[in-house]
């Protein structure tokens, strides 16, 4: 059976909460060590919708095995200036159930995501930031033409190791 991407909804989130899980529990990919509940995803996809902002998940076999999103570059500045020039750029994360890695969930939620900026013309600039040993995430996005931008030494702190942030941006 193939894979299918669609907008994510409430029955999603027990699976989005177990993919988030392990990967604040295994990676660097975010910068978390706190595990979180269905009670905080739920607050965030609500956020995330009602401003207009996607949440798309991968389907395979009724499961989610990954799931996208794009948000405020900058929240703190977001939620405070709704008007604020940082509002034409976001930053875009993307999750893959460690069972379904590197068969191309990622590249095809990063299209589906660089798909539905497209569509919202109030768009400019994508923005991925990304830890610096995530050599995959980094190859993942330079792929669609993502460029790095910025390399922010030890800005970081995760299981006890510094860590380089790297931002990596795509103007549409
Ligand atoms: C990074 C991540 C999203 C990639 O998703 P994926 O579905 O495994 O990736 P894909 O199979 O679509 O691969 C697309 C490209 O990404 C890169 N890539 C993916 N995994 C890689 C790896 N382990 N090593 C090197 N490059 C890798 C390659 O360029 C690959 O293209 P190729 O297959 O033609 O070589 C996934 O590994 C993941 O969820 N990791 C943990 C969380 C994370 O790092 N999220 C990103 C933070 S924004």
């Amino acid at each position: 059976m193939s894979t299918v991407i669609r907008n994510a909804t409430t029955d999603d989130l027990q699976y989005i909460v177990a993919i988030y899980n392990d990967i604040i529990k295994n990676t660097f990919a975010v910068w978390s060590e706190k595990t979180v509940d269905i009670d905080n995803r739920r607050v965030w996809m609500e956020n995330r919708q009602e401003a207009g902002y996607p949440i798309l998940v991968a389907i395979l076999n009724s499961e989610v095995i990954g799931y996208g999103s794009f948000g405020p570059f900058s929240s703190s500045i977001h939620d405070t200036f709704t008007n604020h020039g940082l509002r034409h750029t976001v930053e875009l994360t993307v999750h893959i159930d460690r069972n379904h890695r590197r068969k191309g969930i990622g590249r095809a939620l990063v299209q589906a995501l660089i798909d539905e900026a497209k569509k919202q013309p109030n768009i400019h600039v994508l923005v991925a930031g990304i830890a610096a040993v995530n050599t995959a995430s980094i190859s993942l996005f330079e792929s669609f033409g993502f460029k790095i931008v910025a390399k922010m030494p030890e800005t970081g702190l995760k299981h006890g190791k510094w860590l380089d942030d790297v931002l990596m941006q795509k103007i549409l």
